[in-house]
């Protein structure tokens, strides 16, 4: 048997009119999966490069999605641990989420708790659990530590800087605008740079005294890389985990020296690798968010048949926070 669904699917690469709707059919689960009825999709920045190819799809047409909360509506023969009617959420790098049902491997799905909504848990899977292992796993960082975190009021990043400032950490957050720096200051920086029209690397080193920071959160790439070396404290750390504005320059191991920099290019699939790390990693989350440690309210809410302006909005940098779809 087969059930019908409507899905977002690309046939090529390009421009967000490539994604068009379309009704497809969704076989049973395998024996170690769940299929899942999406009530809200989680919008990201990974899709857009995956829309533009910057990151190549496995084949077309494609499905494009990775992040949604929905209902279980069947599982595998050996799904241990997930039943029918559990309301739960997932955000592998494993496409599909556009779309009103979705095939997902059990292991990789968690149970929201009741005191989250849908809204919500679709807003900070995916941007919380990166947020996360950021701030806990890539850089020994602690309270009273100064980092620089660029694009500071997006999905990710008004995530970060709240769950910093709970943990002592002091962020310094750059955006393109004074919304947005409005945005980045109510979230928790303790500064915030319009990059569009200050040096950020000047001021960054204005307001650490010359001594630079720990380490330097970077999602944004071409723009940002070169001066963002330039402002880490010997032995800093750089953290490049996007490339919203395109490839950053190749650069020669050896200019690390002079200064003992590291350099380091994370993902959220190796920090959640096994099903006990993403146990793990969800339970931290969800209590940061029970606990009012971060705001997991969505930015931007669309119905789902506003994909293609969704993503528009998030590549052309009008969204702050997280978007999310409604199905
Ligand atoms: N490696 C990982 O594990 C991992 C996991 C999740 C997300 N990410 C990355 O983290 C970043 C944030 O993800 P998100 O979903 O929360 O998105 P987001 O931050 O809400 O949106 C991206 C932001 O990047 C900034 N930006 C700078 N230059 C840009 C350009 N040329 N074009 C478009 N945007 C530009 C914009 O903020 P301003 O307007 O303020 O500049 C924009 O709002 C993305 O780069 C994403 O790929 C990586």
């Amino acid at each position: 048997m087969t059930h019908r669904a409507r899905a977002a699917r690309i046939h090529a690469y390009g421009p967000p009119e490539v994604l068009v709707f379309e009704n497809i059919e969704v076989a049973e689960p395998g024996p170690t999966q769940v299929l899942i009825r999406n009530t809200v999709i989680g919008l990201n920045f990974v899709e857009v490069y995956y829309r533009r190819g910057t990151f190549p799809v496995p084949a077309f047409p494609a499905i494009l999605g990775n992040e949604a909360v929905g209902i279980v509506e069947a599982v595998g023969v050996d799904v241990v641990g997930i039943k029918v009617g559990d309301r739960v959420v997932y955000s592998d790098d494993v496409h599909g989420a556009y779309s009103t049902l979705c095939l997902y491997p059990a292991d990789r799905v968690a149970i929201v708790p009741d005191d989250i909504s849908d809204k919500q848990a679709a807003s900070s899977f995916l941007k919380g659990l990166t947020a996360r292992y950021l701030l806990k796993e890539t850089v020994n960082l602690k309270a009273g530590d100064t980092v620089l975190y660029h694009a500071a009021a997006g999905g990710v990043g008004q995530l970060f800087t709240q769950w910093a400032k709970a943990l002592g950490i002091r962020v310094i957050g750059t955006v393109s605008s004074d919304e947005k720096m409005a945005i980045a200051l109510a979230a928790g920086c303790s500064h915030a740079i319009n990059y569009r029209t200050e040096n950020f690397a000047h001021r960054v080193m204005e307001l650490t005294n010359n001594v630079g920071v720990k380490a330097v959160f970077d999602s944004v790439g071409k723009d940002t890389f070169v001066d963002s070396l330039s402002v880490l404290q010997p032995r800093g750390t750089l953290v490049v985990f996007g490339k919203a504005s395109g490839n950053p320059p190749l650069i020669n191991p050896f200019d690390l020296a002079p200064r003992s920099l590291n350099l380091t290019w994370p993902v959220l699939p190796v920090y959640v690798a096994t099903a006990e790390q993403l146990a793990v990693a969800a339970q931290d989350l969800f209590n940061a968010i029970t606990t009012g440690i971060i705001n997991v309210e969505p930015g931007r809410v669309y119905p789902f048949d506003q994909l293609v302006d969704a993503h528009r909005d998030l590549e052309e940098r009008r969204t702050t926070g997280a978007t999310v779809l409604i199905v």
